[in-house]
């Protein structure tokens, strides 16, 4: 089996499980405003480390393509530093959180296409960048031979070592009784890239993810960001809330000063990038 078949595989199992379990429309958003509210982050804010290293590799002539921006959180701060940022992204809501943010913070170099990246026409830029949205395409080698294509400089792909859905694996089959089907990663995406003929940089980012960093000091703040992490489905928070509290000592360790949830592996953002043109 290929690399890019097995990213199919995973992610026709994934599709699988959520309309069983869930009766996932999968035409529906799936970033819901609560999800969706999550990327929303000043665009003025200091650059954080791993994102002073992307925009390292950004000029101020460029235009930068963010696929699947969101709602902005790299794509806003990064039009402050380049000619024009494009967000190609099919989320109504994400986009929502875009035009708020973007319109907020006053910056007019930025703008927004809705579209599944495979359905965006005539999108080009210098840099095309995309974070955290390979685990979710299921036909990989179009959505990166796409990338390259509109690229006159740079591709720039970033993902967390443990694929985001994958890490909340343990809660998951405490709720919904059975193991989530886990979706693909940067061990697939680099395999796909080789076969492709492609032999990207592999640079590992020296933050730990963005949504893990806060001291959770007390039980309640310790279930709470367990719930929020993304996981679990509105209509089941009661439900979750219950069983995290029922399985807390399992669950998680006062170290120092906070509660660590123990089913989390430590995770750090990969930055896979190659150069196209010339
Ligand atoms: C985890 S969010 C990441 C958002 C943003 N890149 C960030 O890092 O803050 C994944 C995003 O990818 C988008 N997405 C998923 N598949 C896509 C596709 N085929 N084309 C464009 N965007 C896609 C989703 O709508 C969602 O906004």
């Amino acid at each position: 089996m290929t690399a890019s078949e097995r990213f199919a595989i995973l992610l026709d199992a994934v599709a699988e499980q959520q309309a069983r379990l869930h009766g996932t429309d999968p035409s529906a958003d799936p970033w819901t405003g609560r999800l969706a509210r999550l990327f929303r982050f000043d665009p003025h804010r200091p650059l954080e480390p791993n994102l002073e290293v992307i925009a390292g590799y950004l000029r101020p002539d460029d235009v930068l393509v963010d696929v699947g921006g969101g709602a902005g959180r790299v794509s806003l701060p990064l039009a402050l530093r380049c000619r024009e940022a494009i967000v190609i992204d099919p989320s109504p809501n994400m986009g929502a959180e875009f035009d708020a943010c973007r319109n907020g913070a006053g910056i007019t170099n930025a703008r927004r296409v809705q579209a599944n990246w495979m359905d965006a026409d005539g999108v080009e830029g210098d840099v095309v960048f995309s974070a955290d949205v390979a685990y979710f395409v299921r036909d990989i080698v179009p959505f990166i031979e796409k990338l390259q294509a509109a690229a006159r400089r740079r591709v720039m792909i970033t993902l967390w070592s443990v694929s985001p859905p994958n890490s909340e694996a343990v809660l998951y089959e405490l709720l919904y009784g059975e193991p989530m089907a886990h979706v693909p990663g940067f061990r697939e995406l680099m395999s796909s890239l080789w076969d492709m003929g492609i032999l990207p940089d592999l640079t590992v980012l020296p933050e730990p993810p963005w949504w893990e960093i806060n001291l959770l000091r007390t039980r309640e703040e310790a279930v709470r960001d367990a719930l929020e992490s993304g996981w679990v489905l509105e209509r089941d928070m009661a439900v979750a809330r219950e069983a995290i509290s029922r399985n807390f000592d399992r669950l998680f360790t006062f170290e120092g000063e906070s509660y660590r949830p123990r089913w989390r592996q430590p995770s750090r953002e990969l930055l896979i990038t190659w150069a196209t043109g010339d």
